[in-house]
Formats: structure tokens, sequence, C-alpha cells
């Protein structure tokens, strides 16, 4: 993953999207020409309940600045209760971020539908917007991984 050093801080997000629902809404955003940043690297998984907290460990340590997890609404799930499982694992991820020290902002949770293609572009702009006022993130980096 590249770390952006330019002097305009532009802040490296991480979106975990689930393969039914959420992407399916950034495709709705991008086939309905709604823009988001391209800040934003989608990674796409079958269930929200696929992403491993250790996943999103690992992308700060890479260099991400924010890690988003968007699955279907609580109930429409594909696998029927894969994102309750993910809903509860982020809870207790969050807590051990806070634990650490690492601010809370940066990492969200959001239940995007395939038909909400806006939601999807506010929700990236808003947490674009959020983490660039917080800016850098240093305290997950791994200096080895820093070009
Ligand atoms: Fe979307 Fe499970 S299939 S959250």
């Amino acid at each position: 993953m590249q770390v952006n050093e330019s002097k305009e801080f532009k802040p490296t997000i991480v979106a975990f999207c689930c393969n039914w629902c959420s992407y399916a809404g950034a495709d709705l955003a991008g086939s309905g020409r709604l823009s988001y940043p391209a800040d934003v690297k989608i990674i796409r998984v079958p269930c929200s309940c696929r992403v491993n907290p250790l996943f999103i460990l690992r992308a700060f340590e890479k260099g991400a600045d924010g890690v988003i997890m968007c699955g279907c609404h609580p109930g429409d799930c594909h696998y029927s209760t894969g994102n309750y499982y993910a809903r509860r694992r982020m809870t207790m991820l969050f807590s051990m971020l806070d634990y650490m020290g690492i601010e809370r902002e940066r990492t969200r949770v959001e239940w995007v539908s395939a038909a909400e293609g806006a939601k999807f572009a506010a929700t990236m702009n808003d947490f674009i917007e959020t983490v660039t006022k917080l800016g850098e993130n240093r305290k997950l980096r791994d200096l080895r991984c820093k070009k």
C-alpha cells in the first residue's frame, strides 16, 4: 500500500465492502457518476463477517489513515446473520482501539444497500473529511512500510 506524502494531506482510506450490498452500492455510485475521492481503496469481501478485525489492524499497519467496513443492513445479509457477527466483532475492535489510543473516528461501520449509491458516496466523502481533519495515522504504522 502506498502512503500519500504530498504537501497537502490526502488520507489513504481502506473500505471493506460486502459483495452483495455495499460493493453494489459503490458500483451504483460509480455508474450514477456520484463522486468520492479516489483515495478510497475498496476491498471486496463476500460478507462483512469475512472481515477479521486483524485485517483492520493490518491496514493501519500498512499505511491506512482510516478504515471503513460496509455491509448489508441488519436483517438483509445474504448469509442471514453475517453482519450481526461483524457488528459484534467491530464493537470489540473499537474498544481495543480506544484502549490503544487510536482515534475512534478512524474506523467506521456503515450499512449500505445495493440501492444506496448516493449514501455510499456521501459516507465516503464524510469519512474522508473526518480522517483528513485527524491527519496522518502514525500510531500503528509499521515504519518499514514507509517509502
Ligand atoms: Fe452483506 Fe453479509 S452479505 S453483510
